[in-house]
């Protein structure tokens, strides 16, 4: 059972998320997308930005991206019940553009919190700007993603050692089918690793 006082605080911040100002991405959005999933998630997933259909619904990863997270997380037994899916940037960027770094740092403090709250034992950063934000939070110098994915570091915070490990963004298997096969090896890694965890 989640504990309240974690539900009260998620809850608390997403609704600052729902009626931020920080960018200007806020007067673009049909609605902001905190995250979904469970607060007490040993796994946290966090890819980059809400495109449209996240955007209508106001939940991350449900349009084609999402749908090969889906199969990604059954294929290691896993349910979105049970991790915690979110992004750094919470609103759409127009066209679904790259996010900037004005917004990364506007965000980012929403993903910091979130990260405090739930406790995750893993992070996963799903894409290039996503494993960028979370290597250098944690003291790594980010490569490219083709070189690291995959690949696990050890970080140090205040609730203890978690691990962190990069892998490809789902979308990127939509246009290089090959890397659908390396997302499901890293994907059968993380289960080990979880595995592990018990
Ligand atoms: N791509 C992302 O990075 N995040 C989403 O929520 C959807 C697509």
């Amino acid at each position: 059972m989640v504990d309240s006082k974690k539900e009260m605080l998620m809850h608390g911040l997403e609704e600052k998320i729902r009626n931020c100002q920080r960018c200007p991405l806020g007067k673009l959005r049909t609605n902001a997308v905190p995250g979904a999933g469970s607060y007490d998630a040993r796994v946290m997933f966090v890819g980059e930005a809400p495109g449209y259909w996240e955007d209508q619904k106001g939940l991350p990863f449900v349009g084609r991206a999402g749908r090969v997270l889906d199969e990604l997380l059954g294929e290691i037994g896993l349910s979105r019940e049970e991790v915690y899916i979110t992004n750094i940037v919470k609103c759409r960027p127009p066209e679904n553009r790259d996010p900037t770094e004005e917004e990364i740092k506007a965000c980012s403090p929403y993903l910091d919190r979130q990260i405090d709250i739930i406790r995750p034992k893993v992070i996963v950063p799903l894409g290039r700007h996503s494993m960028g934000y979370i290597l250098r939070k944690f003291g790594f110098e980010p490569e490219s993603i083709s070189k690291i994915h995959g690949k696990t570091f050890e970080a140090h915070t205040l609730f203890g050692k978690i691990t962190v490990m990069p892998m490809y963004h789902p979308a990127a298997a939509l246009y290089r089918p090959p890397l659908r096969e390396e997302l499901r090896r890293d994907f059968a890694k993380l289960r080990e690793i979880l595995v592990g965890l018990r």
